[in-house]
């Protein structure tokens, strides 16, 4: 019997501190060898030529999830992991939603149930948008001794949010049993004015959703939303960053020790609002929650990219088609933009995307798109050292990356079950040409070859992403990764 399952041999193993030329043992879906030399394996890839990346963890995808506003996500675990694999993405952290007036256990069994019908590696986020003594007092701490250990909450939207005395006890909850608190940071009541005073105004059209949440909106709740974590003394993570006003907000916290993280997604350095106004009602197709802003925009968040102050770019994976029952045009092309479900799809681009506007075109590292990508959220959700990182002992969850390879991003490339993609002709370099999964090739060349029912539900330990005080998180010390 040969020593090892698989030998991934001649790549440059890209690490979150540094890349090196080397061969990749795998035995039992785990790495056990990285050596100038692996031989006598019973399956050999080559990589020659190729990076070796850690397989992306994203720890913000909305997949198989139904709204109260009867809006339904279409992508299912299995379409999420074929989008995932053919962007060399790995392993998610996803949602179980909770609607107001109901529990939340019996949603999680039945999340629990969908999740392992798919290919991924996935765990969840406990969205709480009711949180009544059962739910904090009985349901969560099950939750937490089921390997849940992060709690998502939004300041917004009518059947979502929490009020300020809300969002303190789920703050506190979460600090009793050792979970993060991952926040949707925009103000509800701005926002509903604004959308009031357009409407009313007759500006009804897509771009119009970039006025009624202008980035005020995002600073004054990011603002309180780290305020009220201080208080409490709770670690949070602000999602979806999307402009330099919240992020201010984020360093200003972090520059005085508060644990909070900040998270911002490909859309908010690509997309801008002009998108918004495309004609015959396609800005809909670019309708998310913050609203993309513009090219300066992104320039000063690949800023704070580089700062440290945003360690985490996930996707906010969004499964809403263009068209069909549930999709963003449902309510017809002269509908008001409050009728178009808020979210874009984006699991299969995010690397792409990370990798061709960070690293090829000179904005950051290697090594900082291996922490942005794959290790910074696995320490910061509590998947660390399994995942995240190429190293003895860890899953062997690889994408094999060929970073001159030019490609134009279509909807087909994107392997998901939506009618479209916002990045479609986007030109990027760097892609990946495999993608393994705890040793087993899922996808090679965009085939993606794996069986339903082979992903696995991740238990979390507690958050991992220590930060001392004004050490910022980007430069966390090596020795823990
Ligand atoms: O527009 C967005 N981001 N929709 C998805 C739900 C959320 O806010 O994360
Ligand atoms: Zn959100
Ligand atoms: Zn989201």
């Amino acid at each position: 019997m040969a020593e090892y399952d698989l030998a991934v041999r001649g790549g440059v193993v890209a690490g979150p501190f540094g890349a090196a030329r080397c061969d990749v043992g795998v035995r039992d879906g785990r790495i056990v060898a990285l050596a100038e030399r692996v031989t006598d394996a019973a399956r050999v890839v080559e990589a020659d030529g190729l990076l070796v990346l850690p397989g992306g963890v994203d720890a913000h995808c909305h997949i198989e999830e139904p709204a109260p506003d009867g809006t339904v996500h279409e992508e299912t675990f299995v379409s999420a992991s074929c989008s995932a694999f053919a962007g060399g993405t790995t392993s998610v952290v996803c949602f179980v939603p909770q609607w107001k007036g109901q529990g939340v256990l019996g949603r999680y069994e039945d999340y629990r149930r969908r999740g392992a019908g798919g290919m991924l590696d996935h765990a969840f986020h406990q969205i709480i948008t009711d949180p009544t003594d059962a739910v904090l007092e009985d349901e969560v701490p099950r939750l937490v001794a089921d390997g849940v250990r992060s709690l998502k909450v939004f300041l917004t939207y009518d059947t979502l949010r929490l009020d300020d005395a809300e969002y303190l006890r789920v703050l506190a909850t979460a600090r009793r049993h050792g979970c993060l608190v991952a926040v949707h940071c925009e103000n509800d009541s701005a926002i509903g004015w604004r959308i009031d005073a357009l409407l009313r105004a007759g500006l009804s059209a897509p771009k119009h959703h970039a006025w009624a949440r202008p980035p005020v909106v995002e600073r004054e709740a990011t603002h309180r939303a780290i305020a009220l974590a201080e208080l409490v003394d709770q670690p949070i993570q602000v999602f979806h960053v999307s402009c330099a006003e919240a992020a201010e907000e984020i360093a200003r916290a972090q520059a005085r020790g508060v644990k909070v993280w900040g998270e911002t997604c490909p859309q908010y350095l690509t997309l801008t609002a002009a998108d918004m106004d495309r004609p015959d009602f396609e800005g809909a197709k670019f309708m998310c929650s913050p609203a993309p802003r513009d090219e300066e925009e992104h320039g000063r968040v690949w800023d704070m990219i580089r700062r440290g102050v945003l360690d985490v770019v996930s996707s906010d994976h969004c499964g809403f088609s263009y068209g069909g029952d549930a999709g963003k045009a449902r309510a017809g092309r002269d509908a008001p933009f409050t009728a178009v479900p808020n979210g874009i799809p984006g699991l299969a681009a995010r690397l792409p995307i990370l990798f061709s506007e960070g690293v090829s075109k000179g904005r950051i590292t290697l090594e900082q798109f291996v922490r942005l990508s794959a290790t910074n959220p696995a320490r910061l959700y509590g998947l660390g050292p399994r995942k995240g990182a190429i190293a003895v002992g860890a899953d062997a969850d690889l994408a094999l990356w060929d970073q001159n390879k030019r490609v134009t991003l279509t909807n087909a490339l994107m392997r998901h079950a939506i009618d479209y993609t916002p990045y479609e002709g986007m030109e990027v370099t760097g892609w990946p040409v495999a993608t393994i999964r705890r040793g087993e090739v899922v996808m090679r060349d965009g085939a993606v070859e794996a069986e339903p029912g082979t992903g696995r539900f991740l238990p979390r330990g507690p958050y991992d992403f220590i930060k001392p005080r004004g050490v910022l998180p980007n430069n966390f010390d090596a020795a823990g990764a």
